[in-house]
């Protein structure tokens, strides 16, 4: 019988060690080349300033992207190198507002980066949605989806907003006598309940119950989760390794999800099948079978070419829109009590604007309050000191090139621009820290910043171009009606100075 001593086994041990320690030098050479020719005048970006760990190598900015604080980086970056920067190794970031449309508006469009938002549902449970589409499937899905968004489809669902913003100022009375409240935490909690109703056609009940619902609860956790999945991912390291690391819990969570979603859209598209089976409902029954005007109704009711969104559709865009429109416009509201209730001065005029225009609650509308100029102005004032998305998804360069900003940028590149620092540069705002939303009134509109271009024209918060925000109406609407309720129902300041409210944002989508 043949035996195997430890003596036998040692030349094989020396030789498996060699090669793992040549693979390793191999890899680290090779690595270290790499950083070298990232950072020496043969790479093609190499004439863009930037910091020389952020030119040498992605871990940075894929660390603070992950970490939600990539937008004060980029920030400092542009405040000391200029107005185009190499935040990246592949990476460009411009300020130069004459770029928003080489960017965002070009034709044929630049592909999005595949590194920004949920990538495809790998189960295929659910279709992409407009956000993570490709170019042809995102034109057809905006092209059903987009009327629900308009102005018109706004009005039908102005019952739902009304209704909540009544209920947060009737819940608020109730709470302040309690003492100071949290009013990140109320906004989020009405936004939640509004986008529940309108994408899902459930009541989430936050403000009632003063809790978050479990759903978005899920869903702004899965945010942060993919920011740091989808740098894991940019190292090469695909989704098929990574999703059997998540835990037990995670993966029944997310299940869990998105049945519960597409049960409640399948309930919601059966209800609108029994209500057009029943035809026109009259007296009583009218009352009580009233429709709920919703989102969902009416990316239904759109029906182009003989086509409309399938339900597998519909659900996966109710998701989004349930993960995108109640935490962005919260935000928003949140940052415009913040620095109205820091600017004495500004939050004194606002009120006195919705106090001298609206004698009840009830006139307070949607319509009205577009004609509001002050309060128009403060949010878009807001906006620009705080804007909800810090800067907008990278796009990548496609063979051939592309200029920017009168330079021909080589393929492969990913570029973005960001309203955050653009907001804030001293180089195209005057005193770009003060909260002044005198800025952006139609006496002042026309008055040019230091750069020679108007507010509008440096800043696009809600992105250009074809995958811009569809929401946008929806939530300047939503900002401007529970801004007016707010301030005409109560008197507000802050509980203490809250000096780093600011500086303690994180965003994790952009
Ligand atoms: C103040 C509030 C909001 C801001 C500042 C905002 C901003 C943006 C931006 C910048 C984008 C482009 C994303 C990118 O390419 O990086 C976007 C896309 C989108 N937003 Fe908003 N958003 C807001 C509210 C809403 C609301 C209320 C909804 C829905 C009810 C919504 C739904 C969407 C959707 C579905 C997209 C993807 C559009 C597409 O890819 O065609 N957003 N938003």
């Amino acid at each position: 019988m043949a035996s195997t001593t430890a003596g036998d086994l040692l030349p094989y041990a020396v030789f498996s060690f060699w090669i793992w320690i040549s693979v390793l030098s191999t890899f680290l050479g090779l690595l270290v080349l790499k950083v070298l020719y990232n950072v020496s005048p043969l790479h093609p970006l190499h004439k863009y300033p930037g910091p020389l760990l952020w030119r040498a190598s992605r871990l940075p900015a894929s660390y603070h992207h992950a970490t939600g604080d990539l937008y004060k980086h980029i920030a400092r970056i542009h405040a000391q190198y200029g107005p185009s920067v190499r935040i990246a190794p592949d990476e460009l970031s411009f300020t130069a507002p004459s770029a928003w449309p080489q960017i965002y508006n070009s034709r044929p469009q630049l592909p999005k980066s595949q590194f920004h938002f949920a990538p495809p549902d790998t189960s295929r449970r659910i279709p992409e949605s407009m956000i993570t589409a490709s170019d042809r499937e995102h034109t057809r899905l905006r092209r059903l989806a987009g009327p629900a968004f308009l102005n018109s489809g706004i009005a039908e669902v102005e019952p739902v907003l009304q209704h909540y913003s009544e209920l947060l100022c009737a819940q608020l009375a109730v709470a302040c006598r309690e003492g100071s409240q949290n009013m990140v935490e109320w906004f989020l909690w009405a936004l939640n309940d509004v986008i529940g109703q309108l994408a899902l056609d459930q009541e989430f009940q936050c403000l009632e119950e003063r809790r978050m619902h479990p759903w978005p609860s899920f869903l702004l956790s899965v945010l942060k989760q993919t920011a740091m999945l989808n740098q894991i991912r940019r190292f090469g390291i695909s989704l098929k390794v990574l999703v059997p690391l998540m835990s037990k819990k995670m993966i029944e969570e997310r299940e869990n999800f998105l049945n519960t979603a597409t049960m409640a859209v399948k309930q919601r598209l059966a209800r609108e099948e029994n209500e057009a089976e029943k035809g026109e409902l009259i007296g009583d029954e009218k009352e009580r079978g009233k429709k709920r005007p919703d989102i969902v109704g009416l990316m239904l009711r759109e029906m182009k070419g003989g086509e409309r969104l399938t339900e597998p559709e519909v659900t996966a865009n109710s998701v989004l829109i349930v993960g995108g429109g109640a935490e962005t416009t919260s935000t928003c509201l949140s940052a415009t009590l913040y620095h109205l209730c820091k600017t004495p001065r500004v939050m004194q005029k606002l009120q006195d604007e919705i106090r001298q225009t609206f004698a009840t609650s009830e006139d307070i509308t949607i319509k009205a309050t577009a004609n509001l100029p002050y309060l128009k102005a403060t949010i878009d004032e807001s906006l620009r000191i705080f804007p909800v998305a810090s800067y907008i998804t990278p796009r990548m360069i496609p063979k051939g090139g592309h200029v920017i900003d009168g330079e021909m940028i080589p393929e492969g590149t990913y570029v973005s621009m960001g309203q955050w620092y653009m907001g804030r540069s001293e180089r195209l705002f005057e005193n770009p820290k003060e909260f002044r939303p005198e800025r952006w009134l139609e006496s002042e509109s026309d008055i040019k910043g230091p750069a020679g271009l108007t507010v509008d024209e440096v800043l696009k918060p809600f992105s250009l171009g074809p995958r811009n925000c569809i929401g946008k109406l929806l939530a300047l609407a939503e900002a401007r009606l529970v801004t007016a309720k707010l301030l005409w129902h109560f008197d507000m300041e802050l509980d203490g100075e809250q000096p780093t409210w600011v500086d303690d944002a994180r965003f994790y989508v952009s």
